[in-house]
């Protein structure tokens, strides 16, 4: 059927530091670039420690977050935003469970990690958090308002 503007959501995804150090960046772009999302901002990035913590504030009070902020400043990120209909739970999809282990195989994480605390990519869980996201990793100017001259083909 027809899509209407307001099904069409942004999401927030990031190949977090070992998706970067193992060479992961183009598989991983590849496959929503292949699926039919939009990419509307790129970037390699050095995340400072409080915008992680501030990326991760639901989760301050857990175990695991003390590692977490470390492993996400341990290297370069990709910071990206993804724009299309559904692209918020399709790209959940794409990226498969938090724990690898349990992550189907054809998901990014089952094809490509092994760890919870490795999990290579990260995507918001709703498209208020894209929404939320997008605007604390990209600053005013960074993202590019284009659509693709494929898109009456793909939706
Ligand atoms: P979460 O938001 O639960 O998962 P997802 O990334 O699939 O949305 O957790 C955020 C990240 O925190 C997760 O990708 C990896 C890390 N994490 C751990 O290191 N240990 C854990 O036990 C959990 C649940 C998450």
């Amino acid at each position: 059927g027809r899509i209407v503007a307001s099904s069409v959501e942004q999401s927030y995804i990031m190949i977090k530091p070992d998706g970067v150090q193992r060479g992961l960046v183009g598989e991983i772009i590849s496959r929503f670039e292949k699926k039919g999302f939009l990419l509307k901002g790129l970037k390699l990035f050095q995340c400072p420690k409080d915008l992680a913590q501030e990326h991760y504030k639901d989760l301050k009070d857990k175990p695991f977050f003390p590692g977490l902020i470390e492993y996400i400043t341990s290297g370069p990120v990709v910071c990206m935003a993804w724009e299309g209909v559904g692209v918020v739970a399709s790209a959940r999809k794409l990226i498969g469970a938090t724990n690898p282990l349990q992550a189907e195989p054809g998901t990014i994480r089952g094809d490509l990690a092994v760890q919870t605390g490795r999990n290579v990519v990260h995507g918001s869980d709703s498209p208020d958090n894209g929404k939320r996201e997008i605007a604390l990793w990209f600053k005013e100017g960074e993202l590019c308002e284009w659509e693709s001259v494929l898109t009456p083909w793909l939706i």
